[in-house]
């Protein structure tokens, strides 16, 4: 199977989908979330974006969806080519497929031998490879520290530039190899997820386009529209979370010369909505999901 939707059930209710209405998946993967909009919806569309060429594939003859192979950071431009401003929802369904994951080469997975590349999107040019050669030392220790929240990315850094003085660092296992020596055995899975999770978001810059749509859904969302977002880290959670609030990424509520708050969203819910111990038995990665809704006030 290609990917197995998490939360798909929670996440359609979250919508409240209106038959007639106009809707845009902006990681349509497997295309699982897609298949379950397109069920309720009867007179309207639906729009589904994806940066990985491969998703595209996953269409089923005769699905009634405007697909568009491009980063969701683009949204608006699209939307508005294809005149669908404004929008009654829109569902985002962060990071990467379980087919992204499983497949070697594409060097997501700690599992795997491959080639350091983590592209969701084949075409850019800079992939995970780039980043361990050839960024500088300093700046590697922010993607580090700030994208897995590890506490000793300047050794980690300070391995990496060090080993790639001798022979570039080209696969998974020569990265882990290099960085064997960083954590105590008992928590080496860990260790090593938090660096592929911070090369991963770099390669993809994931937080800025998250940061992206965020913006750009207030003006695309009708009055009454909803906004769907499943995070599966806390670093973009907090993006949602914080936004979903206050309209910025600083949560801080800002108030106009009245004194009246200026928020363009409304949390429909205080608490994220999280997988129940059934679901997570049967797909271990709805373990880390959150699932936060906003409606456009
Ligand atoms: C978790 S999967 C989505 C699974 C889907 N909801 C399903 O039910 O099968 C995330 C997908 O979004 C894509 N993606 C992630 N970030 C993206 C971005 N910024 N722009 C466009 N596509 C993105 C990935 O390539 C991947 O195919």
């Amino acid at each position: 199977m290609f990917h197995k939707s998490v939360l798909l059930k929670e996440s359609i209710e979250a919508l409240s989908i209106r038959p007639d209405g106009i809707y845009v998946d902006v990681t349509y993967g497997g295309g699982g979330h897609s298949e379950e909009i397109l069920k309720h919806l009867k007179g309207g569309r639906l729009f589904a974006f994806d940066q990985d060429a491969n998703a595209l594939k996953n269409i089923k003859p005769g699905q009634q969806i405007t697909m568009i192979n491009s980063n969701f950071r683009y949204t608006r431009n699209f939307l508005k080519l294809y005149k669908a401003v404004p929008v009654d929802g829109i569902l985002a369904d962060l990071g990467v497929s379980s087919h992204q994951i499983d497949d070697p080469e594409r060097g997501f997975s700690t599992r795997f031998e491959g080639d350091l590349d983590m592209r969701m999107d084949r075409k850019k040019s800079l992939n995970a490879r780039e980043i361990i050669n050839h960024y500088h030392e300093e700046r590697l220790i922010e993607v580090f520290r700030k994208y897995g929240e590890l506490t000793n990315a300047k050794k980690i850094a300070r391995l990496i530039v060090s080993a790639r003085k001798e022979q570039e660092i080209r696969t998974t296992a020569d990265l882990k190899a290099v960085l064997s020596n960083c954590s105590d055995k008992s928590h080496e899975n860990k260790f090593f997820a938090q660096v592929f999770q911070a090369l991963r978001i770099e390669t993809n810059q994931e937080l800025e386009a998250l940061k992206e749509l965020l913006i750009q859904s207030v003006d695309l969302l009708k009055q009454g529209g909803r906004i769907v977002i499943l995070a599966y880290h806390s670093l973009e959670d907090r993006l949602v979370k914080d936004f979903f609030r206050s309209g910025n990424f600083s949560g801080e509520i800002r108030k106009d010369f009245f004194g009246n708050p200026i928020i363009p969203l409304r949390a429909v819910n205080r608490k994220p909505i999280v997988a129940d111990e059934k679901e997570i038995a049967e797909n271990p990665r709805a373990r880390s999901a959150r699932l936060r809704i906003a409606e456009k006030i």
